[in-house]
């Protein structure tokens, strides 16, 4: 797994470029915002509240156009790539970052009502961070490829992605995303001038988990401007496809081909699963012959 080294000049194919963000109001998305800005992209931020004003912005006197969205109405979702079309005229880049978490594990902790009688789990959290993602990146798919020319779609994961993590809501919401880009890998990109790729962040200084209870508790963290960096870098660099790209402490790795590669290994090298999930489509799908 090398090292990725961000530099500024990485992001310069994002001058003029459109960019809607879910959940841009604060932290990982607030900086990107910023950071994009800072680039002279164009950027609209669609969050449930207003975006949250930061003195030490490094892009004085630009600010991005903000649209009132929460990510569980699909109404509001669509008025917000409406807004970002008619106010710019297209979308290049979409960042479904938008998230929550929760200190409830609904599957695991029994609520009861006033008669005893277990209560449906509150799903909240796969809520806004699985169906936030699906419907933002279903507008995403929809209005790039009415576009047609090349655009790019950045997911927020986690580092609770693709490994054990006790918060469980929170947890699968962020594997079933990484689940969601790489169900996607055979329909966008190169069928479609659509690229995909996600981020796995680890502790950042955020609005979703207090710094003080991090640092209190000894664990490092890292500032939300060092993310904004790797979902810059996917959105600029257009041969990154299909990628999760790993920061801790401001140190970035792709770990997606490494994280793919060990079943690879048992395999036979001449196919893969994805080959042999279309041959057996094939044989589902033909007509039977007559007898
Ligand atoms: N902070 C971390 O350590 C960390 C690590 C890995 C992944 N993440 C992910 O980063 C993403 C951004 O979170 P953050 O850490 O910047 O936290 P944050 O709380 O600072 O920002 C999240 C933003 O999403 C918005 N939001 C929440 N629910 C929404 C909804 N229903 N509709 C619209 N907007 C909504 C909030 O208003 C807020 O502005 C999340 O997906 C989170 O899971 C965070």
């Amino acid at each position: 797994m090398p090292p990725i080294y961000i530099n500024d000049g990485d992001f310069a194919p994002l001058h003029g470029k459109v960019v809607l963000i879910t959940g841009g109001s604060s932290g990982i998305g607030l900086a990107t915002a910023q950071l994009l800005l800072e680039h002279q992209a164009l950027v609209v931020v669609a969050d449930r509240q207003p975006i949250i004003s930061n003195d030490s912005s490094p892009s004085p006197g630009k600010s991005p156009t903000f649209v009132q969205a929460d990510v569980t109405s699909w109404e509001d979702l669509t008025k917000a790539f409406q807004l970002t079309i008619d106010k710019f005229g297209r979308i290049d880049h979409i960042f479904a970052n938008a998230g929550i978490s929760s200190p409830v594990n609904s599957i695991v902790d029994d609520v009861l009502d006033e008669q005893g009688a277990l209560k449906e789990p509150d799903l909240k959290v796969l809520q806004v961070n699985l169906i936030g993602v699906v419907n933002t990146i279903k507008l995403a798919i929809h209005h790039l490829r009415k576009q047609q020319h090349p655009g790019s779609i950045v997911i927020t994961a986690s580092t609770a992605a693709y490994q054990q993590f006790s918060s469980v809501d929170y947890t699968t919401s962020k594997h079933a995303v990484l689940g969601l880009m790489r169900g996607l890998a055979g329909h966008l990109h190169p069928h479609l001038p659509i690229r995909i790729n996600a981020i796995a962040p680890s502790w950042t200084a955020t609005g979703i988990i207090p710094r003080s209870a991090v640092e209190a508790a000894g664990v490092a963290i890292q500032e939300p401007s060092a993310v904004a960096r790797t979902v810059a870098l996917l959105m600029a660099d257009e041969a990154r496809n299909q990628q999760l790209i790993y920061s801790n402490e401001g140190r970035f790795a792709e770990i997606e081909t490494d994280l793919l590669a060990e079943a690879d290994r048992l395999r036979p090298k001449e196919s893969s699963e994805e080959e042999d999930f279309q041959k057996i489509l094939l044989v589902i799908r033909k007509p039977q012959s007559a007898t």
